[in-house]
């Protein structure tokens, strides 16, 4: 989300421990480099040598299709003439703030979450509520199985935002599982033991594991085995477990992602309680100005309690109808998620392949709008200080946005995220050749 990194002057008068703490982590590279370009954006005819935003997953290449429905069905975006017993549509958005949502939209929301998983897993509409997108999903899943001083032990490297999300205003601290290069970043059980026992040594209560399936920043799905592995850890220690699944339909085929939906389907919903799965439309539809987003729980006094918390958080009733309308289109929603993921997967394609051609490896992926670069030979010396001075002459010389991996937790200096999803495919053709060029110099130097 959009986020203003202005040092300000501390006021004389005094404000929360929240407001002056600084648990927010938006003091990062990875929220610097946005001002960076936003001081000096790339435009392909008033600013050709402006910086290219390569540090934002968002999805755009499939906005034709959205906006194709929206002119077909000019009903669903504006008030409709008259809703139900005569009263205006206009009347009807105005006055409907039910925490509990339209059930005609959480029935929308359910169907295209089982389409996104193959029609592999199934979803009730009574267990979803909604929230203004994941941010909050994941906040207000925090506040409810964590309390402040205790400990989420989350996969590293893992998505900058959620120092925000799930740490700052909850109190509740993030212990990184630590992945490693050598595996594929895959999460493994001595990774999940150590992250516990870490924890504990730091006389912290584990509450809970947080994944993010696919993941980012890899662009990789997790495997069945490890989630498998995952669960029956959270099992045993009687934890919770959050999926966040936001990334779900960008996986390249609905086979290749597994949600722990399925898993918890084939045990016949044993353990599910402590199970709860993130979900937005942000990503997938490429829509996060739009703010939609959902928990989805097995656990009823989590449904409860998140449904009574998303007062603080509801979507608007307008964007509810719209969604609500578009969703049901069986048809549409087919159409648009097999489009989607063949243009993802073309994207990918061709920035692995403009990489590869540089001499530059990535992490073999199979979902997400970006790649995992691997940048570690270039680094002078192989630290964090290293890895910031080489994101500082992307940023600056090369004039690229990308993301470094440390502002990820990465433990392993030299990974870089690239997003290729937020541009035209012209715009990321002219990202590839600064790249290319960057590196020849460097060979020329060496
Ligand atoms: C893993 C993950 N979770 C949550 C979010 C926040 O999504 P939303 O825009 O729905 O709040 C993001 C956004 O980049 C993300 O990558």
């Amino acid at each position: 989300m959009g986020i203003e990194i202005e040092q300000q002057q501390q006021p004389s008068v005094g404000l929360s421990k929240i407001a002056v703490s600084n648990t927010h982590g938006e003091d990062s590279p990875y929220f610097a480099g946005w001002k960076a370009y936003d001081e000096n954006p790339y435009d392909e005819s008033s600013n050709p040598s402006g910086v290219i935003q390569m540090g934002l997953a968002e999805n755009q290449v499939s906005f034709d299709v959205l906006e194709k429905y929206l002119e077909e069905h000019s009903e669903a975006s504006n008030w409709g003439a008259k809703a139900s017993k005569g009263v205006s549509g206009f009347r009807e958005n105005a006055l409907f703030q039910d925490y509990h949502g339209l059930l005609s939209f959480r029935k929308a929301m359910a169907s295209f979450m089982e389409q996104i998983r193959g029609g592999r897993a199934k979803f009730d509409p009574d267990r979803i509520v909604l929230t203004a997108g994941a941010t909050a999903a994941n906040e207000l899943l925090t506040f409810i199985i964590a309390g402040p001083g205790d400990a989420l032990l989350v996969p590293s490297p893992y998505y900058p935002g959620f120092d925000r999300d799930l740490r700052w205003r909850t109190g509740v601290n993030i212990v990184p599982i630590h992945c490693a290069s050598s595996n594929n970043f895959q999460i493994t059980p001595q990774a999940l033991d150590a992250a516990y026992k870490e924890a504990e040594a730091k006389n912290m209560r584990v509450r809970g594991v947080l994944i993010t399936n696919p993941s980012n920043p890899l662009g990789a799905t997790v495997q069945r085995a490890v989630l498998e592995e995952i669960l029956d850890f959270v099992t045993r220690k009687n934890i919770h477990l959050v999926s966040d699944e936001i990334y779900s339909g960008s996986a390249f085929s609905s086979t290749e992602f597994i949600s722990i939906a399925e898993i918890l389907e084939d045990r016949q919903y044993k353990d599910a309680e402590r199970v709860h799965i993130v979900y937005s439309l942000s990503k997938d539809l490429g829509l996060p100005g739009f703010r939609i987003g959902t928990v989805y729980s097995y656990n009823d006094k989590v449904v409860t309690t998140a449904r009574r918390m998303s007062s603080f958080t509801l979507i608007s009733s307008q964007t509810q109808h719209l969604l609500a309308s578009m969703l049901s289109e069986k048809e549409f929603t087919e159409n648009y998620i097999k489009t989607n993921r063949e243009r993802l997967r073309k994207r990918y394609d061709m920035i692995i392949e403009g990489l590869k051609k540089s001499g530059i490896e990535c992490l073999t992926g199979n979902a997400g709008l970006f790649c995992w670069m691997n940048l570690s030979p270039l680094l002078e010396k192989p630290t964090r200080e290293g890895e910031l001075a080489l994101w500082d002459s992307m940023l600056y010389e090369v004039k690229l946005n990308i993301s470094p991996g440390s502002s990820c937790h990465c433990s392993e200096p030299g990974w870089f995220r690239v997003c290729s999803n937020n541009m035209s495919e012209q715009t990321l053709g002219i990202a590839l050749t600064r790249i290319h060029n960057f590196m020849e110099k460097k060979e020329r130097a060496s």
